[in-house]
């Protein structure tokens, strides 16, 4: 498997506290790896690292060729090949189906009816493509926010607790749609 990203002496500071400390991390390309620790240890800190929502204190990050020195700022072009799902999710207030729209307009892309539905099926969300987000129960607003990402078709998928405070019903789905993803496309999957 090819490394996409290579972290080494990587650490992030807030002030005067060291929240993450990273000696080296290489991550695959198809890999599925799982961030495990209690809370407060850093996980979505290094979930923002690694999606260049934040610049590393000190170390070198590489996504692929890309290096990306302590301090700076990902170009553009790299920055778009990641996305997250973020630990509280924000969906707008219209529908399903504009909320994944909006995804591919963030993005600069081609807005694509099709790819919408497509991505919607994935998530088993196919019959509430129209309902307002307001009224959807936690299990399908996740799941929404998980569509609003994969239809990006991004190199590298950074979910942060995607399972927190679901039901069994939708924890057993959002994992399955994970898997299934990962296995088709080839795509890489964080959380
Ligand atoms: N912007 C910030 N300024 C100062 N401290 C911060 C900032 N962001 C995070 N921290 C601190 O960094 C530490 C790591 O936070 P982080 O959110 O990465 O933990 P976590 O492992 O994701 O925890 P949880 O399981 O509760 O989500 C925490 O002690 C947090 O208070
Ligand atoms: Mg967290």
């Amino acid at each position: 498997m090819t490394v996409l990203y290579t972290l080494r002496d990587v650490t992030k500071r807030y002030g005067d506290k060291t929240v993450l400390s990273v000696d080296a991390l290489d991550i695959h390309t198809g890999e599925i790896l799982a961030l495990v620790g209690p809370s407060g240890a850093g996980k979505s800190t290094l979930l923002r690292l690694l999606n260049f929502l934040q610049p590393a204190t000190t170390g070198v990050m590489h996504f692929e060729k890309s290096q990306i020195d302590p301090g700076q700022e990902a170009p553009v072009e790299v920055r778009r090949r990641v996305t997250t799902v973020f630990q509280r999710p924000v969906l707008l207030k219209r529908s399903v189906e504009s909320n994944v729209a909006y995804g591919l307009r963030l993005r600069g892309r081609r807005e694509s009816e099709a790819l919408v539905q497509t991505t919607l099926a994935a998530v088993g969300l196919s019959d509430l493509a129209k309902q307002h987000a307001r009224t959807l129960s936690g299990g399908e607003a996740q799941r929404v926010a998980l569509a609003r990402a994969m239809v990006l078709e991004p190199d590298a998928l950074l979910l942060d607790e995607p399972t927190a405070n679901l039901d069994p019903y939708n924890v057993g789905l959002i994992e399955q749609i994970v898997a299934k993803l990962n296995r088709e496309r080839g795509r890489r999957s964080y959380w």
